[in-house]
């Protein structure tokens, strides 16, 4: 196989079969896994079931993936909202692959996202050669999912229209859509749910109708702040990417405590000794940018180093990712490695020195 990524379903196949198998407990109609085998398919086992690790896809709190879970047993729906990089997408794609064994119903939400992508389109060929019919019908992610009793994921939601988000209301509220031109009623299977995504630097979500926040449970999918559960979380994906892409040498302990300490550090305007005030870059250095720097400094040390990922890998994947929004960023990079950065042991140095190399002083 030489697809790059494969949906969560069939990536963890082997571990959502032997979850399925040994699942003694009750399942929610039209679910194909009990509340408690999806919350350890999220949050991974201790032990083997059925022979098979189950590995953790998220990390982070056990009472957030409950309440999550719980809420799409429920009539209402699931919002995940948060800042960018807090993994809201990739809750929500292993939450519907557990829970409804597909991850793959989902809509983008953009400014031009149109009735069309929650509801139904046509094909026009064959409407125009044949008139309406099932056949000719395009049917949205969001229909799928009510006709198959499933989970659609409506990633951004804040970011699409108020008429769109009006249509949503009756959906969730009736669980039923009508095709005018079928003379069809679509009522949906029971399983049936949205799982929404809100990025909060959207400020959208403030502009959500009431009515439609209503339809929703909001859960708050945290910036994590542990210093020791961020670096396993960066190591971990890192390491999955490498071996998704096969490419990219694994990079040193130290070497990623050293650019998780610097994204905490960069984040919270403060180093972690709470003794030099920082400044804060205006981009948003999250967590999933600390895997994709991390990931990067191995492909620049395979591809065009040593082999090994060395501090200047790191400097070098990090000047990307810092000067995205603002070129003043790069300054607050270099002041960073001057006053927080300088006189640390080990990997520092090698940043430190690199910095004042590829990191323009502005
Ligand atoms: N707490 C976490 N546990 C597991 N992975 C995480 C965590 N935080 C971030 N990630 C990783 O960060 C990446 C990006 O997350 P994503 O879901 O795209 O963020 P969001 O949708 O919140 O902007 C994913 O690869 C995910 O694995
Ligand atoms: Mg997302």
């Amino acid at each position: 196989m030489a697809e790059i990524r494969l949906p969560a379903e069939r990536k963890y196949e082997t571990e959502l079969a032997a979850l399925t198998k040994a699942d003694k407990d009750a399942r929610p109609p039209g679910w194909s896994l009990s509340p408690k085998a999806v919350e350890t398919y999220i949050l991974g086992a201790d032990k083997p079931v059925g022979g098979v690790t189950i590995t953790p896809k998220y990390v982070g709190d056990r009472s957030l993936v409950q309440v999550a879970i719980a809420t799409l047993a429920s009539d209402r729906a699931l919002m995940l909202a948060g800042e960018p990089g807090t993994a809201k997408s990739w809750l929500s794609e292993h939450l519907s692959a557990a829970i409804s064994g597909t991850s793959t119903l989902v809509v983008q939400g953009t400014a031009g996202t149109s009735e069309e992508h929650i509801k139904y389109g046509w094909n026009y060929a064959l409407l125009l050669a044949e008139g309406p019919s099932q056949k000719a019908l395009v049917p949205s992610p969001v229909l799928r999912a009510m006709r198959e009793g499933r989970c659609a994921r409506f990633e951004e939601i804040t970011r699409t229209s108020s008429e769109i988000q009006d249509s949503l209301i009756s959906i969730l509220s009736e669980k039923q859509t009508s095709i005018p031109e079928l003379n069809e009623i679509v009522t949906a299977q029971r399983g049936f749910n949205i799982i929404a995504t809100a990025n909060t630097r959207d400020r959208g979500v403030n502009e959500m109708s009431a009515a439609l926040k209503r339809r929703f449970n909001f859960v708050t999918v945290p910036v994590v702040e542990d210093l020791e559960q961020e670096i396993k979380i960066v190591t971990r994906r890192e390491a999955e990417l490498r071996s998704d892409y096969q490419v990219g040498a694994e990079p040193p302990a130290d070497i990623a405590r050293m650019l998780v300490t610097l994204f905490q550090e960069l984040r919270a305007g403060v180093t972690k000794d709470g003794k030099t005030k920082l400044k804060t870059p205006s981009a948003v250095l999250s967590t999933a940018e600390a895997i994709s720097v991390l990931f990067n400094s191995g492909i620049l040390a395979q591809s065009f180093g040593g082999g090994k990922v060395t501090a200047e890998d790191v400097t070098r994947s990090l000047v990307g990712a810092i000067a995205k929004e603002n070129a003043d960023d790069v300054k607050v990079l270099r002041e960073y490695v001057e006053t927080a950065a300088k006189g640390r042991p080990g990997p520092w140095k090698e940043l430190v020195a690199s910095a004042r190399q590829h990191v323009k002083a502005g």
